[in-house]
């Protein structure tokens, strides 16, 4: 009797330390997907959309929401709207009024300009009316500029 309840009791402890094991695996296994999918690789739309690293973006995207949008719009909002934002000019919207900074600041929104904009917009050009600190962590910046890629390019 005695014997069969050490049996169960050492499978039960080799079956949560196999548990345990397998979910410390799990997150470098997420990891190395999310590397994979970050590839701007020849990835369908589709598949891009369900990446990681897509999702993470659409969710800091929420940030900027208020004030952008990402496809062409009648209204415009407290921001200058941002279809085909990557590789625009700075300052060309034509239906919105720039500040003196941006539109005298001359830049290319490329993904590194892009980046040290959402750092800290007040540092790249300073004086614009851009209301928004940044965002400190690179690995959030990088998801939120290839959101931007996919969801302001035409469709
Ligand atoms: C409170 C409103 C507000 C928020 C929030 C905001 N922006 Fe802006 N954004 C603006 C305004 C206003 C400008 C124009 C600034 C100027 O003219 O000096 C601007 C300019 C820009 C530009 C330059 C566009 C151009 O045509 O040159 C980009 C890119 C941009 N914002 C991206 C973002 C992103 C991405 C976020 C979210 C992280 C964000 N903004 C959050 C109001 C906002």
């Amino acid at each position: 009797m005695s014997g069969t309840a050490k049996m169960s009791l050492s499978s039960k402890l080799s079956l949560s330390l196999a548990v345990l094991l397998a979910l410390s695996v799990v997150p470098a296994q997420a990891q190395l997907q999310v590397q994979v999918q970050g590839q701007p690789s020849a990835q369908s739309p589709a598949a891009a959309e369900q990446s990681a690293e897509f999702k993470r973006g659409r969710l800091l995207y929420i940030q900027c929401r208020a004030c952008h949008d990402l496809q062409p719009s009648p209204v415009e909002k407290v921001g200058p709207n941002l279809a085909g934002i990557i590789g625009r000019r700075s300052g060309a919207d034509t239906d919105f009024v720039y500040s003196p900074a941006l539109k005298t600041v001359k830049l290319v929104w490329d993904k590194p300009t892009l980046d040290r904009w959402l750092e800290k917009p007040s540092a790249l050009a300073p004086g614009n009316t851009m209301a928004f600190a940044g965002i400190a962590n690179p690995a959030d910046r990088a998801a939120l500029i290839r959101y931007l890629e996919i969801e302001s390019a035409p469709h």
